[in-house]
């Protein structure tokens, strides 16, 4: 039977990828398309190890591309839970690119996938997270906070009784690369 409660560093994964030429873009560079892919990869994974289900990409967080991935190089993705909620799983992926001959590592991205566990068609119990150490639960936190803070958001540009036409609206977005031609 599935515990209820796993270590957060029992849920840990590595995936490493050598970069093909037909993985690359017209510059010769890596897509960023298929490392996005090999994130989902690592997120469902880690996310159906941990829950012992078959889990689904729900959200993915913000991703920054910080240095390009070149031909020969091998990729090496971490990941980790970081949080769970009732059904879902929030996954920590880190990403660097190691270049084979050099050995010098560079740090590609990190990002957060969301992971539902699901079951019959509907999404299903997943166990919780035992957080050991301060990194535990400061990662847990951050993760609590990017769900509000992603919320709050929503509920503001979803709200369809806001006049974006109003002062406040155009001050903020004055001076950027736009006209406006308001009927
Ligand atoms: C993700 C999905 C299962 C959620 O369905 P739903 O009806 O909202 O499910 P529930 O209301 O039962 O919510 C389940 C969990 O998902 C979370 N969730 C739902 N949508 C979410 C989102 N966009 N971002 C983060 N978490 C989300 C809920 O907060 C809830 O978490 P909890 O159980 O830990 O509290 C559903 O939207 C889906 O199947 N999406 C398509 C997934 C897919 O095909 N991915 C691959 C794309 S190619």
């Amino acid at each position: 039977m599935r515990p209820n409660f796993i270590r957060a560093k029992d849920s840990e994964m590595e995936l490493s990828e050598l970069m093909v030429p037909s993985n690359s873009n017209f510059s010769g560079k890596i897509h960023g398309g298929f490392v996005l892919s090999l994130m989902d990869k690592i997120a469902f994974s880690c996310a159906s190890k941990f829950s012992g289900l078959y889990t689904v990409t729900a959200s993915v967080d913000k991703v920054d591309f910080l240095s390009p991935v070149e031909v020969g190089d091998l990729l090496i993705l971490k990941s980790k839970i970081v949080y769970t909620g009732r059904s879902s799983m929030v996954v920590g992926i880190r990403v660097n690119s190691m270049n084979i001959r050099s050995g010098e590592v560079k740090h590609c991205n990190s990002s957060y996938f969301t992971m539902v566990a699901r079951e019959n068609g509907k999404s299903a119990k997943v166990p919780g997270l035992i957080l050991e150490n301060s990194n535990d639960i400061r990662r847990f936190l951050e993760t609590l906070e990017r769900k509000t803070r992603n919320k709050r958001y929503q509920n503001i540009f979803d709200d369809m009784n806001i006049d974006f036409t109003s002062g406040h609206f155009l001050k903020i977005i004055e001076g950027e690369n736009m006209k406006l031609d308001l009927k």
